[in-house]
């Protein structure tokens, strides 16, 4: 199949493009989109066949559910079982934005949504391109993002066209997006409620409004060492080549550095998500500038940018220094450690340069 790229302007996409797309949608085909945190590949979320297609695009197996974009609060109606005092809270201060509320879901969801689960994952992007494209299709819309299954999501068509062309009808292209790490997942049936991805609207916000939240618990990852520890964590989010994560400063960048040196590897072939402001002498290393260091939404919005164009430049390893777990640090530590986890060669490439 061919898929055609409508290229739109972010802020007043043309209205023709979005009619051809959301026809596409309304007969059960596949869109991509741009969305505030990163590009969504897009189906009919109340048409069973159609999300099948989503699963089958992205090779992503049947067991993960997917979240359900909506562009206002009657289709939130349509979708939850209930919308409570939280979530009234919730919806008020953060739809539109990067938040997703997992609720109980009505029977209009299809089981392929949701995975079999009574829960249906519910959020509002703000981006005017998915709102007019949710609401010119008139259907609440399944996305997870335009991605090949445990690939960094897409934060540019382009990325999206890397992991999907050809297999998906076409793509609404809008430039790159603005928070770059994906939504927060919360959780709203459990109380506390519970943080199942960290992701764009922070820990730190969601306790202006809802008090106590919990945040899901991970496997324990040998970072002290600067090692990823191999088999903890599910793989995801990661690049082709292995990612080896360093503590918070330049001295410990520096000594994971030093070690894939002593372990064969040459500079050409260490690529390093490198914050700006750490820059120094790093001769013949590939630098990806990172954003400044503290700059942690900066630094998320360029994260995924960052693993997808060093693993281009054909480097053998990334390395990348974990931001403390304040603001979208979380999102970004939670991304970078599972991009990590994928990755058992810190051990295996001694003396070996792959
Ligand atoms: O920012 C985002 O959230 C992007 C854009 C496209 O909206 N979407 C996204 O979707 O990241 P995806 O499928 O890549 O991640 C969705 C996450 C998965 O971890 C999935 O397991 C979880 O949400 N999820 C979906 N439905 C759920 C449910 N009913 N209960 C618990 N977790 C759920
Ligand atoms: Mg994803």
């Amino acid at each position: 199949m061919e898929t055609k790229v409508w290229r739109v302007n972010p802020k007043f996409p043309d209205p023709k493009a979005i009619a051809e797309a959301a026809e596409i949608i309304r007969k059960g085909g596949l869109v991509a989109f741009p969305t505030e945190t990163v590009y969504g590949l897009g189906a009919n979320a109340l048409d069973e066949t159609a999300v099948r297609k989503i699963f089958a695009a992205k090779e992503r197996p049947a067991w993960d559910p997917i979240i359900v974009h909506i562009c206002d609060l009657a289709m939130l109606e349509q979708l939850v079982e209930d919308v409570t005092d939280k979530l009234a809270e919730l919806a008020n201060r953060f739809m539109p934005g990067p938040l997703t509320v997992v609720m109980r879901k009505k029977p209009i969801v299809p089981d392929a949504v949701t995975a079999g689960l009574p829960t249906v994952a519910v959020r509002m992007p703000n981006h005017p391109v998915a709102l007019a494209l949710i609401k010119a299709a008139g259907v609440p819309i399944a996305a997870p993002s335009a991605n090949k299954f445990g690939r960094p999501s897409p934060t540019t068509a382009e990325h999206v066209l890397q992991d999907l062309a050809g297999r998906i009808d076409g793509i609404l292209d809008a430039g790159p997006t603005q928070v770059g790490v994906e939504s927060t997942v919360i959780d709203l049936t459990k109380t506390p409620p519970v943080i199942l991805r960290p992701g764009g609207v922070s820990k730190e916000r969601l306790e202006e409004v809802l008090g106590e939240v919990i945040v899901e618990s991970r496997p324990p990852s040998d970072v002290e060492a600067g090692l990823p520890s191999p088999g903890m964590m599910p793989r995801h989010y990661a690049p082709s080549v292995p990612v080896i994560l360093a503590n918070g400063s330049t001295s410990e960048l520096e000594k994971v550095v030093g070690q894939l040196k002593s372990q064969g590897y040459e500079p050409s072939q260490i690529g390093v998500l490198m914050p700006e402001d750490w820059l120094t002498g790093e001769e013949g290393l590939v630098i990806f500038r990172w954003g400044r260091w503290g700059e942690w939404d900066e630094m998320a919005q360029k994260l995924f940018e960052g693993l997808r164009w060093l693993e281009r430049q054909k480097v053998s390893v990334i390395v990348a220094p974990l931001p403390p777990p304040v603001g979208l640090g979380l999102a970004i530590r939670d991304r970078l450690t599972k991009a990590s986890s994928s990755t058992n060669q810190a051990s295996n490439c001694q003396g070996n340069s792959r």
